[in-house]
């Protein structure tokens, strides 16, 4: 890795210069943080396994017309994605009552929700990452409304394909987080795009059948067996996490 540029670490990836113009590599981490980094640990091949599982997602996604942001996966823990300016928001969807929504309102987890409710957060671990009404958005000039608008609509149609794609290997997708990017269109103008990742770290993953947790969350709650649920739901999604050694 020592001959890539380094261009920022974060909590869970760290990020490299493209071989390319305008491409970043993103190399996953077992590095597992918790309560905005309070909490830290490590969960041992999940960087592979979520480096893998976003390949997956993003490849799905992209067949059904969301544009994203993803190019191609390098190695077992790398892939290579285009530059974009993330917008720093975190789209938050919700299915089911769980987490946050639960402890502020006082609600059983569980709940299923009549529709899904997509709510923001603003992108910043010194105040927390702060739930942000649209309007706060619009007015501080953090996303457009014709944005914003085009945010809603593609977080809507990932979570209609998601929750059939993780129905169908026998799991509830009860909430999720997404983050989008400006993404230049080699002329004057950009379009918005799918950024970052999809993986059990940023979304919340139920077995039908048992209720149990397959997700983040066993690590959150020292419920352990987390490395086994990550493989779980790499096993149900077909993806296969025999090490190719190409890094
Ligand atoms: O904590 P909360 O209930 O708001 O989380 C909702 C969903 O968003 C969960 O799936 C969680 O994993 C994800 N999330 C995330 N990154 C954050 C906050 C939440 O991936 N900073």
């Amino acid at each position: 890795m020592s001959d890539k540029e380094m261009l920022y670490e974060g909590k869970a990836k760290i990020l490299y210069k493209g071989p390319r113009a305008d491409t970043i590599i993103q190399y996953f981490k077992d590095d597992a943080t918790a309560f905005n980094n309070v909490k830290k640990g490590t969960i041992a091949g999940k960087g592979i396994i979520n480096n893998k599982i976003t390949e997956l997602v993003m490849t799905r996604l992209s067949q059904i017309g969301i544009p994203t942001h993803f190019i191609e996966r390098m190695s077992d823990r790398e892939q290579l994605v285009h530059e974009v300016d993330i917008i720093p928001l975190e789209v938050i969807v919700r299915n089911t009552v769980a987490g946050t929504m639960a402890k502020t309102f006082g609600i059983e987890e569980g709940l299923r929700l009549p529709r899904p409710i997509i709510e923001f957060s603003l992108k910043d671990d010194d105040l927390g990452d702060p739930l942000i009404p649209e309007n706060h958005i619009l007015v501080l000039g953090i996303a457009k409304e014709d944005e914003l608008i085009e945010i809603m609509e593609m977080t809507s149609k990932v979570n209609d394909f998601l929750r059939g794609f993780f129905a169908g290997v026998g799991i509830e997708l009860i909430d999720f987080k997404l983050e989008f990017g400006r993404l230049n269109d080699g002329e004057d103008g950009h379009f918005i795009v799918l950024a970052d990742e999809f993986s059990p770290d940023n979304c919340r993953l139920w077995d039908y059948e048992t209720g149990e947790k397959m997700d983040k969350d066993r690590f959150r709650r020292d419920l352990g067996g987390e490395v086994e649920a990550y493989q779980e739901v790499a096993r149900r999604l077909g993806v296969s996490l025999e090490l190719e050694d190409k890094e």
